[in-house]
């Protein structure tokens, strides 16, 4: 495991996307892990600039997600489905049948089989985390345990007053979702995961100082073989070590 701190955000996510770059450009048929939310914003746009001056082509990527809300439609701005339209695909080469998004839209258990089945024959190259200010990773909520794969969840209200600033209330803000486990992550052969901002230094001090919990749903990256976590000065803050 290794810790990168960085000056800020622009930084963090420069690093990011060279690694993706990397992957993506040595890699027959890459597979990228990807996330949602306010911290990989800045990769999505540097592909999106990078693919636009004619650098890096993804017509022969692949991408799995990690989690989607359940109770609003793909054409919600708040969908992730939506979202990663928004941010991402629609600017690159990336070919739609290639593109793996979880979905709520039939009976749950057998799309957390059918995602789960994706996952098994789409062995994920490098998967991109975010963490929730309660640890969370994709949406594992505390009490998540280790050898979880593809579920549906229900939220915890952490994350959902957190989610809350995307939405016109907490109300609106949905009550479940369907998330890749955290043993599914844990396949991934390598992981970058982003935290920025004093609102993640809790969370940053328990992963990297602290012990393994299922209290703690991203502890569980201190045993991967590859995984290397990108933080700001502001969610480093807590560190023993610098
Ligand atoms: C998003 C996801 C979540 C977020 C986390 C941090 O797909 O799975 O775990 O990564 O909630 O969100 P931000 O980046 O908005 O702070």
């Amino acid at each position: 495991m290794g810790v990168l701190i960085v000056d800020n955000y622009e930084q963090g996510c420069r690093i990011a996307f060279e690694r993706i770059k990397q992957v993506v450009t040595q890699r027959e048929r890459p597979v990228l892990g990807l996330a949602t939310g306010s911290s990989p914003i800045g990769i999505y746009n540097l592909m999106v600039q990078d693919y636009q001056q004619g650098h890096c082509s993804y017509s022969h990527v692949t991408t799995c997600n990690l989690d989607e809300y359940c109770g609003i439609d793909h054409h919600h701005l708040q969908s992730y489905h939506y979202f990663m339209q928004h941010y991402l695909f629609r600017w690159i080469d990336i070919l739609p049948k290639n593109i793996y998004i979880p979905t709520c839209e039939n009976i749950l258990e057998q799309e957390c089989k059918k995602y789960n089945d994706l996952l098994l024959q789409n062995p994920i190259d490098l998967q991109i985390l975010g963490i929730g200010s309660n640890g969370h990773i994709g949406f594992n909520e505390p009490g998540t345990p280790f050898d979880s794969t593809v579920h549906y969840v229900k939220l915890d209200e952490k994350t959902r007053m957190d989610n809350s600033r995307f939405f016109k209330s907490l109300e609106e803000v949905p009550k479940y979702a369907i998330t890749m486990g955290i043993a599914n992550i844990m396949q991934a052969k390598s992981i970058i995961l982003l935290a920025f901002g004093f609102q993640k230094a809790v969370a940053i001090k328990g992963l990297v100082d602290g012990r393994q919990t299922i209290e703690l749903p991203a502890s569980v990256l201190s045993s991967h073989p590859d995984a290397t976590f990108i933080v700001d000065k502001q969610a480093a803050c807590l560190l023993l070590h610098k």
